[in-house]
């Protein structure tokens, strides 16, 4: 679990969005962290302590004079157990607080007395967060290293729309991984195909397969969270796109082709790694109907004629000056084999060789990473564990880059 281990110190100021806290103190234990909450006095009109208490098995402090920290230095003590301290929501007051270095309660205290990063997900009307003294106090903020997750834009509690809204709590717990992700693949391009391809009978039909795209979509997501620029073109999927990754829908197999290909020949294109996850179709159907198909009444099935679409990785890998291209493969027997076979034939360094045959919408799966040197075995894990670890395996290869084919 990408947050196990890490001990987070939730801080939690007088704002509407403090609501939103108790969902991401949720989803930051879920990602394996332990919590300690403390709230300001502002906040805990808000919500309560217990609500925190009960959702992450610890005690709330809400004040430096709390006689159960036992040698009344709870504004020390707190944060030194801390990996981080996160402050959900991030009140103007609060900002403006810790801009100035104030220390009038346990919270700001505790920020002052820290060994530790802060990050704060400011939220507040629109009006507050545009002021001259917000602003300000978020420049100094960020000048002091202060790590700030948004604020987005949208609707807000007062009825009013504009920039001040706290990002949602998945958000959050999407940016609070990745500041603590090693950023192995920064200032990297990366393009990704992801899920099935959609080939056309007629307008109501057509040939697909069971991909379900959650192995692409994870390792856009690993990418995203190692830093890297990811842009990612899918097939027919209802998977949400990860945060901060760019998407481009597709249906067909040509359309695939065109997208990567639009990616690669734009006026500012520059990709470093093309990642081709896709299930694509080999075969459309090349006298597609353009009416939907009816029964006939001699009964006689329509004559499906197909024809080749083209081999987008292959494609890719044998462009002049082409990106670090890795390979995914469903091979059923004699994985290994079969799997330098088809690397060497679309002439890329790495082929990612699908372990089992059911893998196809599973949450787990198991890897064999092929490349010039042999082949090792990812064990079986999570499509998510798997996909940040396919990552250090290609950031470590980029670092010390082996022969392209
Ligand atoms: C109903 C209500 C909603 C509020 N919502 C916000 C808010 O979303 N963001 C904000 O910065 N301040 C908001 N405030 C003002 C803060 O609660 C106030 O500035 C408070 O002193 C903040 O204290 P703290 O920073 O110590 O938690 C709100 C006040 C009220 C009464």
């Amino acid at each position: 679990m990408e947050l196990a281990k890490r001990h987070l110190l939730l801080g939690i100021t007088g704002g509407v969005a403090a609501y939103k806290a108790a969902e991401l103190s949720r989803e930051l234990q879920r990602r394996g962290a332990t919590v300690q909450v403390v709230m300001t006095e502002a906040a805990t009109r808000f919500i309560g302590p217990p609500t925190f208490q009960a959702l992450t098995g610890q005690p709330v402090f809400t004040d430096q004079w709390d006689p159960r920290i036992d040698n009344s230095m709870a504004h020390i003590e707190l944060t030194r157990r801390a990996d981080a301290i996160v402050i959900v929501p991030a009140s103007a007051d609060f900002l403006a607080k810790l801009a100035h270095g104030l220390a009038d309660d346990l919270l700001s205290t505790l920020c002052l007395a820290r060994n530790c990063p802060l990050l704060a997900a400011p939220a507040m009307n629109r009006e507050m967060w545009a002021q001259a003294p917000t602003q300000r106090n978020v420049r100094q903020l960020t000048a002091d290293g202060v790590r700030l997750l948004g604020p987005g834009s949208g609707d807000q509690a007062c009825g009013e729309t504009g920039m001040g809204r706290m990002l949602e709590p998945d958000e959050l717990a999407e940016d609070i991984a990745a500041f603590f992700t090693a950023q192995r693949l920064a200032g990297r391009e990366i393009l990704i195909t992801a899920g099935p391809t959609f080939e056309p009978i007629d307008p109501v039909r057509g040939i697909t397969n069971l991909s379900s795209g959650k192995m692409g979509f994870a390792i856009a997501r690993a990418c995203r969270q190692a830093g890297g620029q990811v842009t990612l073109v899918a097939g027919p999927t209802m998977l949400p796109t990860p945060r901060g990754v760019r998407r481009f829908d597709v249906r067909t197999a040509r359309q695939m082709h065109d997208a990567v290909m639009d990616r690669l020949d734009g006026p500012q294109a520059r990709v470093d790694v093309f990642i081709s996850v896709a299930a694509v179709a080999d075969w459309r159907i090349a006298n597609a109907s353009t009416s939907k198909l009816k029964k006939t009444a001699d009964g006689a099935p329509p004559q499906l004629q197909f024809a080749q679409n083209p081999d987008i990785l292959a494609s890719v890998a044998a462009r002049p000056g082409a990106p670090y291209c890795v390979g995914f493969a469903a091979e059923s027997e004699d994985l290994e084999r079969h799997g330098q076979e088809k690397r060497e034939r679309k002439g890329v360094p790495l082929l990612v060789a699908n372990i089992g045959h059911e893998t196809f919408g599973m949450d787990d799966n198991e890897l064999l990473l092929i490349d010039a040197g042999g082949s090792h075995r990812l064990p079986r894990a999570s499509k998510t564990e798997l996909a940040a670890s396919l990552v250090n395996e290609l950031a470590a290869r980029l670092a010390h880059p082996i022969a392209r084919s």
